[in-house]
């Protein structure tokens, strides 16, 4: 079958399109026909080495990619709840086995939930990890809720989009930073206070937040340290990039705050009410762009410029 290949880790433009064995499957594993496959941070930061490099390294050639939407090819037995032929999206274990930038992909069985069926094979793709994420951090942790305020940096991007849109859905107030060209894009989500970040210090403008979710951290700018100066006395920082500022948690504790990294769980149950949350229009998912397999290094680019709107997929069927 036809795949994306990481030989060796370095320079995005270093992946290959080739052919390479289909995967297997074991148990209660699933065999997915990838349709679209999409993008996350994380593919081209392990590709390049960083992210999990170390533990894929055993894997070389490795083949990037967890998020998927698809057509199950191989079910795990007779009266399993998913059979041959229903389309699914989940997140493919691909630390441990090869990813979903393939034809055939394997999953494990509770990782999936079914395709919403408002959307293409391609807006799907663009849900699993950004939305697992945001849901996480957002639902699971904070327990968004009426009478709360939520900072969420990076309202524009793939988990930031869904994050703004959770929290408002769930009834708290949500401020979010953004460059000058997504403010209307943050409004559009739900986003009750927008700050353009290139134009004002978020610190200047928003005070007494409960909850920061935090997709930048200390790459940029210093927002995971000037976020602690908003929060309220025994509010929550959550650190998302985790590799970004591995002091967050004695910092935050200096000052009274509560605080913790997140990381994201391919959970298909919380898929399926993501889904259902979709086809009744509550929310909605922005795709940038959808690009070709062979088109591999101009997408690898594009997101690891940093300044996606939304979402970037792979069109592999
Ligand atoms: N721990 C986990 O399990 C986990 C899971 C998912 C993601 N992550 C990490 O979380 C981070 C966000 O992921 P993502 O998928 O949302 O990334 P993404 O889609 O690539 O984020 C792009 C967005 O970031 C915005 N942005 C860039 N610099 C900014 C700044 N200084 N302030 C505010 N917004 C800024 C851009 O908006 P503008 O164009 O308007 O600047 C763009 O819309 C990544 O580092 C990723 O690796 C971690």
């Amino acid at each position: 079958m036809q795949a994306v290949l990481v030989r060796a880790f370095g320079p995005t433009d270093g992946v290959e399109v080739g052919e390479i064995e289909p995967p297997l499957r074991l148990g209660t594993e699933v065999i997915v026909d990838v349709h679209a496959a999409g993008m996350n941070p994380i593919d081209w930061k392990t590709v390049a080495g960083k992210g999990a490099a170390k533990a894929v390294a055993p894997l070389l050639p490795w083949v990037p990619g967890g998020d998927v939407a698809g057509v199950v090819a191989e079910a795990p037995y007779e009266a399993h709840d998913l059979q041959v032929g229903d389309a699914v999206y989940g997140i493919a274990n691909h630390w441990r086995t090869r990813g979903s930038f393939a034809e055939q992909v394997t999953v494990p069985s509770l990782a999936l939930a079914p395709k919403p069926e408002s959307l293409s094979f391609e807006l799907a793709a663009a849900v699993p990890c950004a939305a697992l994420t945001a849901w996480d951090a957002v639902v699971r942790i904070a327990k968004a809720r009426a009478g709360q305020r939520i900072l969420v940096h990076a309202g524009a991007g793939g988990v930031g989009h869904f994050a703004v849109q959770f929290a408002k859905y769930f009834g708290a107030h949500v401020a979010t930073t953004v460059s000058g060209r997504n403010v209307d894009f943050a409004r559009s989500l739900g986003a009750d206070e927008v700050v353009d970040y290139t134009r004002d210090r978020f610190e200047d403008v928003l005070q007494k937040v409960d909850v920061v979710v935090d997709l930048v951290g200390n790459v940029s700018d210093d927002t995971g340290t000037r976020s602690l100066d908003v929060l309220k006395h025994g509010g929550l920082y959550l650190n998302v990039p985790t590799g970004s500022w591995p002091e967050y948690a004695a910092a935050s504790a200096e000052r009274g705050l509560r605080s913790s990294s997140v990381k994201v769980e391919a959970d298909g149950s919380n898929l399926g009410i993501i889904g259902r949350l979709i086809d009744a229009g509550d929310v909605r998912v922005e795709l940038q762009h959808a690009y070709r397999m062979d088109e591999v290094h101009e997408a690898f680019a594009e997101l690891q410029g940093g300044h996606v709107r939304g979402k970037l997929v792979l069109k592999v069927r």
